[in-house]
């Protein structure tokens, strides 16, 4: 009889009949000489075939490797009460055939791979690890996640644009920048996309992108990876309380589209079923009050001698950046996402708009998640011409290579603001995952670039 070739996503809806599927053998089991158990995955799902009698003896289904191809013939029957299996049916095979088998022994999977390998072993596996239930998990909600965050500024008429990755100017300092010959030129790899936002404006609205960005980033933590997915929008006439509001709405608008989604809320219960969902409005806190939340709980930082070595420790001070760890306890402790607002114009960079209430402070948000940190930066955009030639200044930027960005201040300025969000980190925050690596599929940070 005939058989319709299908994906296991699908196989409720051809209970009962005949099916082929084709898929990896995720597990095996044998029982007596006579049946066989597969665990068959084909990416989309997990399903359980039966092989019994002579069907187990065409191809031998008993010294069946891990990780062979195999399509499977058969019809899809409801499992008995008390039994167990994925989607509750299993696939009575009546043929099968291998389509490529994986090796056993020394090589065998599971011999490349075991829970115990040290993560550096696992990232060298990174091709055969993405194979496993959690990866494989977490990939998918990684898909899910940059579809939400599309459909939502789909859903307020926000455009997306495809900037350049390969360019000439920085935007996030000098220090972090990968370059390389461009044709008997110096290039960089973009570190973000928001300048070339910046230009779409005038010619088409309100804009965002889902890019790659780059950072040579020369220290080895939790959260900074060397390449990652950075979503960036760009807002036009909207001052600084609408930049924060778009913020919000779009992470419990993001979130809520990923629970609604079956397999999204599926994932989530499966790895990280603690996970409360952000409500509007979040906690808005300002910089200075941050410098003072952490000297009221005895937050300090170390004093460090000429060799580095840790002599004292000090109150942080207004001025100063809040590096990643008192960050992570401020956020960890308060327990909830923090709009932290208002930097100080020396820690940020050359193009963020001043307060008009406070000229040392500038209109920028960094959006603090539990377990993660900072996710998002943002900010007002400087809008006057002179005021942005102080801020090249102030970095130590020659304005050269700048001209078409200056310009944007010369043909018609608009009060206009953004913000970039790092989708791994966003990601490591959803799924509760210890460093962002987890959640790349191939992840690029110092000392690797392979696979
Ligand atoms: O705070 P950042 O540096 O801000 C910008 O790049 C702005 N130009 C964005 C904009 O306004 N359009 O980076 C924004 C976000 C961070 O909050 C963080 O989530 C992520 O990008 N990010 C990184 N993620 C992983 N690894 C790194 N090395 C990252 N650096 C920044
Ligand atoms: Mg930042």
């Amino acid at each position: 009889p005939e058989a319709q070739k299908i994906k296991i996503r699908d196989a409720t809806e051809h209970r009962g009949k005949r099916i082929k599927v084709s898929g990896w053998v995720h597990r095996h089991r044998v029982q007596g000489k006579d049946i066989a158990f597969i665990v068959l995955r084909d990416g989309t799902g997990f399903l359980q075939c039966v092989l019994t009698g002579k069907q187990c003896h065409t191809y031998d289904a008993i010294t069946l490797t891990i990780e062979s191809t195999v399509a499977i013939y058969g019809v899809l029957q409801v499992v008995p009460e008390g039994k167990t299996a994925p989607g509750g049916h299993e696939l009575q095979a009546d043929y099968w055939e291998v389509l490529g088998k994986a090796p056993g022994g020394d090589e065998a999977f599971g011999n490349r791979l075991n829970t115990e390998s040290s993560p550096d072993i696992l990232l060298d596996q990174r091709h055969l690890v993405i194979r496993g239930e959690t990866a494989s998990s977490v990939l998918k909600m990684r898909s899910l996640v940059l579809k939400a965050f599309r459909d939502y500024f789909d859903s307020r008429n926000v455009v997306e644009v495809t900037p350049p990755l390969m360019v000439q100017t920085q935007v996030e300092g000098g220090s972090t920048l990968f370059d390389f010959q461009y044709y008997g030129e110096t290039a960089y790899l973009t570190q973000s996309s928001q300048l070339y936002l910046e230009t779409c404006l005038a010619s088409l609205g309100d804009v965002y992108c889902m890019a790659e960005s780059f950072r040579a980033e020369k220290s080895h933590t939790r959260r900074h990876l060397s390449e990652y997915t950075h979503c960036e929008a760009e807002l036009s006439f909207i001052n600084f309380e609408d930049l924060l509001n778009f913020i919000e709405d779009m992470i419990v608008s993001v979130m809520e589209r990923v629970t609604n989604d079956p397999l999204g809320s599926q994932i989530l219960k499966e790895l990280n079923p603690d996970f409360k969902a952000p409500k509007k409005p979040f906690r808005r806190m300002n910089y200075a009050d941050a410098i003072k939340w952490l000297n009221e709980h005895g937050i300090k930082k170390d004093v460090l001698d000429e060799q580095g070595n840790k002599i004292g420790e000090a109150d942080y001070e207004f001025g100063e950046d809040i590096p990643e760890a008192p960050e992570r306890r401020m956020t960890d402790t308060i327990g909830e996402p923090i709009l932290l607002c208002r930097f100080p114009t020396e820690i940020k960079s050359f193009y963020m708009k001043r307060c008009p209430e406070n000229r040392q402070l500038t209109e920028s948000v960094d959006v603090l998640m539990p377990n993660v940190g900072e996710i998002v930066g943002g900010s007002m955009r400087i809008t006057n011409f002179e005021e942005l030639a102080e801020g090249y200044k102030r970095e130590g930027i020659d304005p050269t290579p700048y001209y078409w960005y200056t310009d944007q201040r010369k043909y018609g300025t608009c009060e206009h603001g953004g913000f970039g969000l790092g989708i791994e980190r966003f990601l490591a925050w959803l799924l509760n995952r210890y460093t962002v690596r987890e959640v790349c599929l191939y992840p690029r940070f110092m000392g690797r670039c392979q696979p």
